[in-house]
């Protein structure tokens, strides 16, 4: 029996790469730039099997030329980058990695926020110009974060995450979410479940957390600025488009907040210039970037694979119907 054909987008790690290689045959994208559209829809034609980062569009226009694509796995818990219900029309199973990227997360929505606090940044540039004279009373100073509120919206696995951080800076938690978390879980975090206009006006820190949905395309508005305190700081490791990038530069130059710690952008790569000031820290999406972290993501994306192709289900498949429909 051939072994099923594998497209990874990516080289992967030698870890998933191990996974991959008993059951699939698989043509890796070797190159250190992330593959045009050009080359990967060719490369999928024959293919059964896809791994995929997010920066590939897995729609209507690549499944109709990969007919015999069964599975398309996703290197990232995020997967708005994919058409969930495309891929069940036609039979493609769909997976990603939740689970083991929400510590690492944690702890980069959190490296963000105390950057921007702290004004990290505008010290490190400071530092390395050569032209800092000497300690002086008032030289950047920021604003504290221990004892201070903060505002989690969307309070999943990884919201979760960053609260239980917050406890250890004797921080007040209040959070929000389409469901109320369990009493236990609020006790163990000593979170507060508030409605969002509320959160909005108490917190001095907003964590967002939630996935890109229909309903959280620019949750972040113009209104929703307006009523968060002109000392409060928005900090966005999830998704950009959640964030109106226009209003938000606009709440920053009438300084109705005092700042931003963003990771992820409405057009990636494009960072909208209005954001390039001093009370906002800039990365370039990779909260989820540890070593250990991104390889056990290209793990759990090879063992999806492995799993449809060996008749098992896959552990993380969005979309299950497809396999009880076969
Ligand atoms: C990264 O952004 C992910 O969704 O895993």
């Amino acid at each position: 029996m051939p072994k099923p054909r594998v497209f990874a987008t990516h080289s992967l790690f030698e870890a998933a790469r191990q996974i991959l290689q008993e059951t699939c045959e698989v043509e890796y994208w070797a190159k250190p730039e992330r593959p045009p559209r050009e080359e990967v829809l060719p490369r999928v034609k024959d293919k059964e099997g896809l791994i995929c980062l997010l920066t590939e569009k897995i729609n209507e226009e690549l499944l109709s030329v990969a007919p015999k694509l069964r599975i398309a796995a996703n290197v990232a818990v995020g997967f708005d980058n994919i058409d969930v219900a495309a891929c069940t029309k036609r039979g493609v199973v769909a997976t990603n990695t939740p689970g083991v990227l929400d510590e690492t997360t944690a702890d980069f929505a959190w490296t963000l926020l105390m950057a921007v606090a702290r004004r990290l940044s505008e010290g490190e540039e400071l530092a390395r110009s050569g032209k800092w004279k000497n300690w002086d009373l008032d030289q950047l100073v920021g604003t504290d974060v221990w004892g201070k509120t903060l505002g989690i919206v969307g309070f999943g696995r990884i919201g979760r995450a960053v609260a239980r951080r917050a406890n250890g800076f004797q921080m007040k938690v209040i959070y929000t979410d389409a469901q109320r978390a369990p009493a236990e879980v609020e006790r163990a975090l000593k979170a507060e479940f508030w409605e969002m206009n509320a959160l909005l006006a108490e917190s001095d820190f907003i964590s967002v957390h939630v996935p890109l949905l229909p309903e959280t395309r620019r949750l972040f508005d113009a209104p929703k600025f307006k009523r968060m305190k002109p000392t409060a700081f928005l900090i966005n490791t999830s998704r950009g488009p959640v964030v109106d990038e226009a209003a938000l530069v606009a709440a920053l130059e009438g300084e109705q907040i005092a700042g931003a710690g963003l990771d992820v952008y409405e057009n990636e790569p494009f960072i909208h210039p209005g954001l390039k000031r001093a009370n906002v820290v800039l990365a370039p999406h990779i909260a989820s970037a540890s070593l250990e972290t991104r390889t056990k993501m290209a793990c759990i994306a090879a063992e999806n694979v492995v799993a449809l192709f060996r008749g098992q289900r896959p552990p993380n498949i969005l979309n299950p119907e497809v396999l009880k429909a076969s």
